[in-house]
């Protein structure tokens, strides 16, 4: 990454679907460091919208979309995600196509390693736990050199005991010594804003400023239902 350059930099995006819908005008986003960053907005403000963008599978109609990172999507629901019977042979799904046979096994391990699934190479895909299913997605992401993260509300199926596991596994690849990732998450969950680095709220296609996750659960906490 160059020196000083922002990890991503998103100027004025705007966005309509064929159907007429707008998603996004004058968004503005910049995530300026690795760490994990996450983004809290109601049902349709345009979160899903933004990271497809960021992933380059939708196109702009307007404004400015900057990364020198290498962007990997990971969806809600990892079954939507998962392709392959083992986690090894998913995994090298996503390794680039250049390596060899050794090259391919060890990229395999070490991917499995990095979100804490070694040995787990020729365990079938169904028998793990939503959890662990959401970390071999990870591994996926990390196995395609995937720098830039992006999560749309990854923990939303997940038990309290996965969704801690995924965000642990999250925040501790954003500090991981060498390489680590940039993350941009998006919850419904706000207790999950405790592990951010910074938090913003999305509102009808816009993005506000970086805050505290404590700041944005002061101002969310008595909107959400159900929560004390
Ligand atoms: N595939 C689609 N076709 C048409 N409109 C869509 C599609 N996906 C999302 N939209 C519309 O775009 C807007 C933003 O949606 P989305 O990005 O999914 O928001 P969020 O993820 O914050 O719930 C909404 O008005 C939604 O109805
Ligand atoms: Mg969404």
């Amino acid at each position: 990454m160059t020196e000083g350059a922002p990890c991503l930099r998103a100027e004025h995006l705007s966005f309509r679907w064929p159907s007429g819908q707008s998603a996004l005008h004058g968004c503005d986003l910049t995530i300026p460091s690795p760490g994990l960053w996450m983004l809290v907005g109601s049902n349709g403000s345009g979160k899903s919208t933004l990271l497809r963008l960021i992933a380059g599978l939708l196109e702009p109609g307007g404004g400015r979309l900057q990364t020198p990172l290498k962007p990997a999507l990971v969806f809600q629901n990892p079954d939507h995600q998962l392709l392959l019977p083992s986690c090894g042979s998913d995994v090298e799904l996503s390794l680039p196509p250049q390596l060899s046979r050794s090259e391919r096994l060890q990229a395999v391990e070490q991917a499995l390693e990095q979100v804490g699934l070694t040995g787990f190479r020729q365990r079938p895909i169904h028998s793990l736990s939503g959890g662990q299913k959401q970390r071999l997605a990870i591994a996926g992401a990390l196995a395609c050199r995937g720098q830039l993260l992006l999560l749309d509300e990854p923990t939303a199926l997940l038990d309290e005991t996965s969704q801690r596991e995924v965000l642990q596994l999250i925040h501790a690849l954003s500090r991981r010594p060498e390489q680590p990732i940039t993350a941009l998450w998006i919850t419904h969950r706000l207790e999950e804003l405790d592990w951010c680095d910074g938090a913003a709220l999305m509102q009808a296609g816009r993005i506000g400023p970086w805050r505290s996750g404590a700041s944005l659960q002061q101002q969310l906490r008595p909107l959400a239902p159900g929560k004390g």
